[in-house]
């Protein structure tokens, strides 16, 4: 069954109403509605977002061209993005951290007891002060070998956050760094790739703008999954031009928000 139709159920079963992956234009053109939101008694309950819907995707096609076997999510919010990794990856082990003293790290542990994913486990953390203490308890076994990086958005913290990681992450792991294009840090992921002889590879069809760093030992088995969910950077600057130029405002003005 796909991981939406699961992590959906599951969100409404411990009582929200789930937003995700709505078009802008139908909500007043608010940015943030590709991606996702509990809402309780009709407020939206804390204000962190999870991933994209096109995300989940992104990460099931992922799995079907290569497994993890440790992963670890700087930034876990409520959970949304940590559940489904947990049933995308059933091999692997899931650790996810916030910083921040919060429910989101009670609500994730009780969905990963209530659905029997075992493989998951929450904790409240910070990035980069825990990140040894972390792997000395956690990954001394069996090293991170996805990253999936969504904690504080910025070029000092991805920069911050791959040091702290890195040596204890496995050299052929695969990094991804949510939000990359939206927070303007691509181009600290791309120095980062340079200096540790990573491919970067930008992934312009995912809301955030996910930015990937891959080891050269996984280049031909999850190429495929990246150009999907990359197309070319050429198409991408198209449509830019489109939209900052009016064409694509010409050609949208027929789908503003329908008065309903
Ligand atoms: C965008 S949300 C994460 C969403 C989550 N990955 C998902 O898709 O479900 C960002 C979270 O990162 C946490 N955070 C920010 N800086 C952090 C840090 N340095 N270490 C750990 N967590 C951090 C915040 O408290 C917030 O809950």
């Amino acid at each position: 069954m796909a991981v939406l139709v699961r992590l959906t159920s599951i969100y409404e079963r411990v009582g929200f109403d789930v937003s995700t992956g709505l078009n802008p234009t139908h909500v007043y053109g608010e940015p943030v509605a590709p991606f996702t939101y509990l809402l309780k008694d009709g407020e939206i309950w804390k204000a962190a977002a999870g991933i994209a819907v096109q995300e989940l995707y992104f990460l099931e096609a992922l799995a079907e061209a290569w497994q993890p076997r440790h992963v670890l999510i700087v930034g876990n919010a409520f959970g949304w993005s940590a559940v489904a990794m947990a049933m995308i990856f059933p091999r692997a082990r899931i650790l996810a951290i916030d910083a921040a003293a919060s429910e989101g790290i009670d609500l994730t542990n009780r969905i990963a007891a209530n659905e029997g994913l075992d493989n998951l486990l929450a904790v409240q953390a910070s990035s980069p002060g825990d990140i040894a203490q972390l792997a000395a308890s956690h990954a001394h076994q069996t090293a991170w070998d996805l990253l999936f990086i969504d904690g504080e958005h910025s070029k000092e913290q991805a920069a911050v956050d791959f040091a702290a990681i890195r040596p204890h992450a496995d050299p052929e792991a695969l990094w991804l760094f949510h939000d990359a294009i939206s927070f303007s840090y691509l181009d600290a992921v791309e120095r980062l790739g340079e200096k540790s002889g990573l491919v970067f590879q930008p992934l312009w069809r995912t809301p955030s703008g996910i930015a990937a760093l891959v080891p050269q030992s996984l280049v031909t088995s999850v190429a495929p999954v990246l150009h999907a969910f990359a197309g070319s950077e050429q198409a991408f600057r198209h449509m830019r031009r489109l939209g900052r130029f009016g064409a694509g405002e010409r050609l949208l003005s027929g789908l503003r928000c329908p008065e309903i």
